[in-house]
């Protein structure tokens, strides 16, 4: 597990324990550096050491304060103490402060080696952790969930078109995913161990957008007192994600056309010419092409933009991913907070089906954590839905009907009395806000009989 070309930084200010140790370790196959201060092991400390052994007694700054700082500044990087006879208290004030262990002197031989590698040991399997959790994340953040046609052709275009160079225009209405499909774009790209740099046209004031996108030099306007890299700087080698770019004014639109067709551009108040390589990928939720006849929209900044067009289609026009959506965005969020399950009757999931989603698939990942905080570990049933999605969905209305459709019309008795059951309470709970109790009071059924119906028809919580 742990690396032997391991870089130890040694702080101590006795000559000969610093030779010592360093005989010990590089003995061992680390790479040791050592410093005769805590003033100079600040200095000489990056981000590839890998521990730290430090004496808690030292002329000018002490162990301690150099302690904090190394928290402060690296809290990665574990530090081992070194204390001298009649310190220990001090000892035991560093690890409160976050110290791994600490070691006394006189120094054994054996103990620095055991510890050392502990410490290493300890650190590398907390970075491994750390990654394995951050590209889960990512790994989710970037899914796209879903079965229907329209989903399982964006999966095979994002598969076919991310390896090439080409770029794209994501178009689609407000939450259907344009972010996600640029993200997993780029991770599938051969420019996946760049940077993606993202730049919400439309958040930008107008008189701040060149400078955000090209940088500026110190001094080149009031504000500007150090120099700054712009987004495509920063998108050099990887890629930009302009997102909303409908949002642009026209003068943007001009000096965003100019730069994507030469790629070189200078920051504000320099002379100097900047050469990028950048991939773009643009996004808008509005239709370019009315756009471009109201006169909003430069048609030669589209056609520049749109090489390669993904279009995401909203979300009622698939409502067959519903059901994996709820699926997927409960298990996030179970994994994350630990928190129980929630599931979903029939007649909650067709009442989702039907309702249109104006928001697509943000509204309804916000709708799943809202009803989680109410719900979790319980079967959502209609009458815990929140009125707007009730009202607003097809099914309900169909429902209403009931009794007037004839096509309907059940087999046999039984059938359509079970039927007439089930649409009888599952109206009536609702009527009385889901109260059990009040609902068998006001219908004349002793409580536990209906609660065993409810339950029967699937309508109710569990
Ligand atoms: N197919 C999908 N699978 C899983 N999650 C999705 C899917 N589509 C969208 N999401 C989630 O929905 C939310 C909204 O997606 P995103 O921000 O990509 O939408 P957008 O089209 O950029 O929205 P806006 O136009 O409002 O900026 C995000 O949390 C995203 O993770
Ligand atoms: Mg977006």
């Amino acid at each position: 597990m742990t690396k032997n070309r391991a870089r130890i930084l040694i702080i101590d200010d006795e000559h000969d324990i610093r030779l010592s140790l360093r005989g010990i370790l590089e003995d061992e196959g680390y790479e040791v550096m050592d410093a005769e201060s805590g003033e100079r092991g600040l200095a000489v400390i990056n981000r590839s050491t890998d521990l730290v052994l430090l004496d808690i007694w030292l002329p000018g700054m002490d162990g301690i304060q150099v302690l904090t700082r190394l928290q402060e500044k690296f809290p990665d990087i574990p530090v081992l103490m070194i204390s001298g006879h009649g310190n220990i208290q001090t000892a035991v004030q560093a690890i409160k402060l976050g110290a791994f262990d600490f070691i006394e002197k006189p120094l054994s031989l054996e103990k620095v080696l055991i510890t050392s590698q502990k410490a290493l040991e300890f650190s590398s399997l907390r970075q491994e952790n750390r990654n394995l959790r951050l590209n889960t994340k990512i790994r989710s953040v970037c899914k796209i969930t879903g079965q229907s046609k329209a989903i399982k052709e964006l999966r095979q275009a994002i598969y076919q078109v991310a390896p090439a160079e080409a770029w794209i225009l994501i178009t689609g209405e407000n939450g259907t995913g344009k972010e996600i499909v640029a993200r997993s774009i780029h991770l599938k790209s051969r420019r996946a161990d760049q940077a993606l740099v993202a730049v919400n046209c439309a958040a930008i004031p107008e008189e701040l957008i060149e400078s955000e996108l090209f940088g500026h030099e110190k001094g080149s306007f009031t504000g500007a007192t150090g120099s700054k890299q712009g987004k495509f700087e920063l998108a050099d080698e990887g890629t930009l994600f302009l997102d909303e770019i409908g949002d642009m004014s026209l003068k943007t639109q001009a000096k965003i056309l100019r730069i994507l067709q030469e790629q070189t551009f200078e920051r504000v108040g320099g002379h100097k010419t900047i050469s990028v390589n950048v991939r773009v990928i643009a996004a808008t939720n509005k239709d370019l092409h009315q756009e471009i006849k109201t006169g909003n929209f430069r048609e030669d900044l589209y056609y520049r933009l749109n090489v390669f067009p993904l279009n995401l289609p909203p979300l009622r026009e698939r409502s067959d991913d519903i059901p994996v959506l709820l699926e997927e965005f409960i298990g996030q969020l179970s994994r994350e907070h630990n928190f129980k399950l929630l599931s979903f009757s029939d007649e909650t999931i067709k009442i989702l089906k039907n309702y249109p989603w104006p928001g697509n698939v943000r509204e309804l990942k916000n709708f799943v954590e809202r009803l989680y905080i109410l719900y979790q570990g319980m079967k959502v049933t209609p009458v815990m839905l929140p009125s707007e999605i009730l009202r607003g969905s097809t099914s309900m209305e169909t429902n209403d009907d009931f009794f007037h459709d004839e096509e309907k019309l059940p087999e046999d008795f039984k059938q359509a009395r079970s039927r007439f059951e089930a649409w009888f309470l599952d109206n009536k709970l609702k009527e009385h806000d889901g109260n059990i109790s009040r609902l068998a009071e006001a219908i004349g059924l002793e409580r536990s009989y209906l609660y065993r119906k409810l339950k029967n028809y699937d309508i109710g919580p569990d």
